[in-house]
């Protein structure tokens, strides 16, 4: 299995598991840190609506739960026309772990995937070494 296959096999299985009764859109991330591992969310929506949180959002959480502060890639998949792509909450947090060059792999359940990098997704950004 290729390492984007991997990530869209465990995102898919995530994405099974989201809690979203309220939208309806259920999206599943897989993200792989810097030592190969892989780490996955859905989302998981709240009746307070603004406290639910993203798939990507999850899938981070759990990352750094396992001890990793570094994302290698990640894979968010949902069911659209085209290829998901993270919200700009979950950018800025992808950014927060993540190179201008990290991979970015956009899914839909129908086969369709498209990969850019965080910089397209998040040109200019903000991140940790500003306050160094
Ligand atoms: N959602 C994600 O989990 N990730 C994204 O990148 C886009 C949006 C979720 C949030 C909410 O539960 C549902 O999709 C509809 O916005």
């Amino acid at each position: 299995m290729s390492g984007i296959e991997e990530l869209l096999t465990a995102a898919r299985a995530a994405r099974e598991r989201a809690h979203a009764p309220y939208s309806g859109f259920k999206v599943g991330a897989a993200v792989r840190a810097a030592d190969g591992s892989v780490h996955v969310g859905a989302n998981v929506e709240n009746a307070a609506y603004p406290e639910g949180i993203c798939a990507e959002t999850a899938a981070i959480a759990a990352m750094v739960m396992a001890g990793h502060d570094r994302i290698a890639e990640i894979l968010v998949i949902a069911e659209s026309k085209t290829p998901v792509t993270p919200c700009g909450g979950c950018r800025q947090r992808i950014r927060e772990f993540a190179a201008p060059d990290t991979p970015v792999h956009l899914a839909s359940t129908s086969g369709a995937l498209h990969s850019v990098t965080l910089e397209d997704l998040l040109p200019l950004s903000f991140g940790p070494e500003f306050l160094t």
